[in-house]
């Protein structure tokens, strides 16, 4: 990641689902952790360091539903669903070069994944 940079996540929530995540990854944790739950109706957002999870942050929108189709947008850790500010992460790792990876999975379809 690089600061500026945007990523633009379009999918559909499965009919039954009961979560998914997308996760930006660095080599020994996870700098964002976006993980919408059907149960709670909540999206959880979070960091893990080494095998440590920080604490969560869950006000704000649900804006997913089941059986739907969304787009996500991450921008410097402003987070966009179908158009509108959902919710924002106060940065807790810093390095963002060392963020490397992008890894969704869970109750979801992905239409496509693009970064610029
Ligand atoms: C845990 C869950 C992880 C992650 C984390 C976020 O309870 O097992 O997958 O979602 O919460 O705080």
């Amino acid at each position: 990641l690089m600061p500026g940079r945007t990523i633009t996540i379009q999918g559909s929530v499965t009919p039954n689902a009961t979560r998914f995540h997308v996760n930006l990854c660095y080599p020994s944790g996870i700098a964002l952790h976006y993980n919408p739950r059907f149960g709670d109706n909540a999206v959880v957002r979070n960091t893990k360091e080494r095998e440590r999870w920080g604490s969560e942050e869950r006000g704000g929108a649900m804006p997913f539903q089941r059986g739907h189709a969304f787009t996500v947008r991450e921008r410097s850790f402003r987070i966009i669903v179908n158009g509108m500010q959902a919710h924002d992460y106060r940065h807790r790792f810093l390095h963002l070069q060392q963020v490397t990876t992008l890894e969704i999975d869970g109750d979801v379809t992905l239409t496509s994944v693009v970064q610029w």
